[in-house]
């Protein structure tokens, strides 16, 4: 079953279309990677997905349930964790309050928040678990800031696992990493797929054909082509797309 479905997503700022009747579904198992070229759209159409932007039209259904009006911490809680492209850390508080913050975005609506966090031992554990699962556990009591910038990378993954989610949005988590620290973040993702649904924004055409199950490919707001990194690869319309867009 998919977890999550897009149906038609538009979103307009004011003259520009920066996604234009997008459809998509993440499949629970499947790493789903969206490519393109720099203002393609990719970012807005994360961020629809969140529910930090509203579609100017479109549906969004996560299971069966219609999300597509839902705000961002009611998704969080339904099981939709997702990471910026830019770095969104708290880099004074330690890698644990970091991942302990994440979690409890999700666990309380923001009215409880602040009365039941202190109590609450659930964000606790899943911060846990999160920084488990990345491998930066032995990093917990350190500063966020400490962090080398794959681990800070590392780190904002186990924040959107803190939330527990089912499906994984993912803008460009290997910006700016080198070949070691990238290839340690992909074979994270490459695992993160086999209980997750994960969709993946990224620029690195080698990573994105060898972690993927499926690509769809982006250019001014549309889906230019879709299917398997075989299928995408040889794509003459993919291709041209890049030169296009080439400085
Ligand atoms: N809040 C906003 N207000 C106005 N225009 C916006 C806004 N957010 C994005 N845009 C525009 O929408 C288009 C798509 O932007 P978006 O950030 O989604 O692209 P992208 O594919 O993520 O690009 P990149 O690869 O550079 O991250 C761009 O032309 C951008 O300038
Ligand atoms: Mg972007």
């Amino acid at each position: 079953m998919n977890a999550l479905e897009a149906e038609g997503l538009t979103r307009r700022f004011g003259g520009l279309t920066a996604v234009a009747d997008v459809s998509l579904s993440l499949a629970l198992g499947e790493l789903h990677a969206v490519i393109g070229p720099n203002g393609a759209g990719k970012s807005t159409l994360v961020n629809l997905l969140a529910g930090e932007l509203r579609p100017s039209a479109g549906r969004i259904r996560l299971g069966a349930e219609d999300i597509t009006a839902w705000p961002v911490f009611r998704r969080a809680r339904a099981g939709i964790g997702r990471s910026f492209q830019r770095t969104n850390l708290l880099r004074e508080a330690t890698v644990f309050e970091n991942a302990r913050l994440a979690a409890q975005a999700a666990v309380f609506a923001p009215r409880r928040w602040l009365r039941a966090a202190a109590r609450d031992a659930e964000p606790i554990e899943r911060a846990g678990l999160a920084l488990d699962r990345v491998g930066l556990a032995a990093r917990a009591a350190l500063p966020a800031g400490s962090l080398s910038h794959g681990e800070m990378r590392l780190l904002e993954i186990a924040m959107a696992l803190a939330t527990r989610p089912a499906v994984l949005l993912l803008d460009e988590p290997l910006a700016g990493l080198g070949p070691e620290e990238g290839e340690r973040v992909a074979a994270l993702l490459r695992g993160l797929a086999r209980d997750h649904a994960v969709l993946l924004v990224e620029h690195d055409m080698d990573v994105v054909f060898a972690v993927a199950d499926v690509l769809t490919v982006m250019v001014d707001g549309r889906v230019l082509e879709r299917g398997p990194p075989s299928a995408i690869r040889a794509s003459a319309a993919v291709r041209d797309a890049y030169l296009g867009h080439a400085a």
